[in-house]
């Protein structure tokens, strides 16, 4: 039988060398994701990469003294290393400047095109080249400055191909209102209702005074607007507009659309009408998430107060630095980043609770069953056994609860519930006081035994957010699964008697800040 798809994606990042961990948010978001549902089962697909034509990129390139193409290949290179160092594991990492890409882009021109969708005017307005958007004159105001990121805007005038989004309004809020889940969280969904009740304008669609695009299939002056060109890669990446559709055919319509908050109008709006006007199916959800913010601000490449998530990763590993952003920054809202939030984070959760529980549980196992799983017994289990034991298994359901809809920092939460429980445990059984008394030997067993349960089962639950882990828990623990990771090891009692359990380093070594 076929398993279940799931096919989620990032924003295409531009080329910058200024990579921060706001966008490390949403790709540990959307790779915890993928991990999640691989270990449900899944056949995955997760989709990032880089957006590289447009006016910014040949202006960038310009100020480096390079081609454009040399310098998009120059910063292709910096983003595939940070995801590596960051543990993304994306299946596919898309290019605009790809021949792959570009053909999937014309074939979704031409067919707007032939319906009779666009037509040639002119524009005359205010553009921001950072945001690479159009604004009106109420929305840039008597400053003129550009209400999302705040630079000032210029004015263009030029002759455009026009795409008619206007005509699309009417199905595009009945697609919203019928289907509560498309964009998502709640709040989004209402600004985005809000957005296209005001009323959609018909959108530029080309370019004429530079010339770093994809040009236009029936005339060659204009290159499409980058808008239009990037946010084709959900689709061309899969090989829509080639000759090989296998790809496109298993995963699209997509499951989830990850990005921030500031850019999901052309996700929400201006994606799902170009959608509908080259009929294509539109994807299942747009989720929007908060931005990663400093006292001063939102952190932003453009105004330069940023953190470089290789710095951080070299300092405190990269399993910290994934915690903390799924951890601290609230689902679908903003969250704060400090180099003292990350230090707390790392102290409390990681060091004194699950790395203490870990070295507690395996330090005991050691001394006083020679570093062998002890068993669990058939005798029937005392109180806080029982209680731990069905914790593990709610705590189970409440974080795949979570997991599914994106929330990981509660998702976490209810795994530390676990970890502080086990904690506990140890206090309320006191193993020490049992290994004095021969007669209390299985009973020590027993307890032990529920320990590495909860130990490898909080391990699991962790695995999405933080990799790198289990395999040093798993040699600690002397326990391998087979096959990989999986959901249904969740289940209680994979812990085998006998398990070779040996104390390895610290996971997490306290910082002392
Ligand atoms: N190239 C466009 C996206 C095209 S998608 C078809 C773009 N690129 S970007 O490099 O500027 O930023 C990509 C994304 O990173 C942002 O849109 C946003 O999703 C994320 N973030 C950038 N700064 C962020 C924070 N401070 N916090 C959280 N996410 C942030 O936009």
């Amino acid at each position: 039988m076929d398993r279940e798809r799931f096919y989620i994606t990032t924003p295409i990042y531009y080329p910058s060398a200024n990579a921060h961990i706001g966008h490390g948010l949403t790709t540990v978001l959307a790779d915890a994701m993928t991990r999640y549902k691989k270990m449900r089962g899944f056949e995955t697909c997760f989709l990032t990469g880089m957006d590289e034509h447009g006016q910014k990129i040949a202006k960038a390139a310009a100020l480096a003294g390079k081609t454009p193409q040399r310098h998009v290949d120059d910063m292709a290179e910096m983003w595939q290393n940070l995801w590596k160092k960051l543990k993304i594991e994306n299946d596919i990492f898309i290019r605009t400047t790809e021949e792959r890409h570009m053909a999937g882009v014309e074939k979704i021109f031409n067919t707007i095109y032939e319906k009779g969708d666009v037509y040639l005017s002119r524009y005359q307005g205010w553009y921001c080249v950072s945001c690479e958007a159009y604004y009106t004159e109420r929305q840039v105001g008597k400053e003129r400055i550009c209400p999302d990121c705040g630079k000032a805007v210029e004015v263009i005038e030029e002759e455009s191909y026009f795409f008619r989004m206007s005509k699309y309004q009417d199905v595009l809020l009945k697609h919203i209102e019928e289907n509560p889940d498309f964009i998502q969280p709640a709040s989004r969904r209402n600004e985005m209702v809000n957005f296209v009740k005001s009323g959609l304008e018909d959108l530029c669609i080309s370019r004429t005074s530079f010339d770093w695009g994809i040009p236009v299939p029936v005339n060659g002056k204009h290159v499409i607007y980058v808008w239009f060109d990037a946010l084709s890669n959900y689709v061309t990446a899969l090989g829509y507009g080639s000759g090989d559709l296998s790809l496109y055919d298993a995963f699209w319509p997509a499951d989830v659309h990850l990005m921030a908050k500031d850019i999901i109008r052309f996700h929400a709006v201006i994606w799902p009408v170009i959608l509908m006007a080259a009929d294509i199916p539109l994807p299942k959800k747009v989720f929007g998430h908060g931005w990663v913010m400093l006292d001063s601000g939102k952190m932003s490449k453009s105004t330069g107060n940023v953190v470089d998530p290789l710095v951080l990763i070299e300092k405190y590993g990269v399993a910290a630095v994934r915690y903390f952003l799924l951890r601290d920054i609230p689902s679908g809202q903003d969250g704060y980043y400090s180099e003292d939030a990350l230090i707390q984070r790392i102290n409390s959760d990681l060091a004194n609770d699950y790395g203490n529980l870990v070295s507690r549980t395996v330090a005991m196992v050691e001394k006083y069953f020679d570093g062998e799983a002890p068993t669990c017994g058939d005798a029937p289990l005392p109180e806080p056994d029982m209680e731990l034991r069905a914790l593990a298994e709610s705590v189970t359901d409440e974080a795949a609860e979570y997991m599914e809809k994106l929330d990981f920092a509660n998702a976490m939460t209810a795994v530390f519930k676990l970890i502080s429980r086990a904690n506990k445990y140890i206090d309320e059984t006191a193993p020490w006081v049992l290994a004095k008394d021969p007669a209390m030997r299985d009973r020590l067993g027993k307890v032990l035994y529920h320990l590495l349960e909860a130990v490898r089962i909080a391990t699991l639950l962790l695995a999405p957010a933080m990799p790198n882990i289990p395999e040093l828990v798993w040699a600690q623990i002397g326990y391998w699964p087979e096959g990989g990771l999986s959901w249904d090891l969740l289940a209680w009692g994979g812990t085998k008697q006998g398990q070779r359990v040996s104390k390895g380093a610290a996971l997490f070594p306290r910082i002392d800040a």
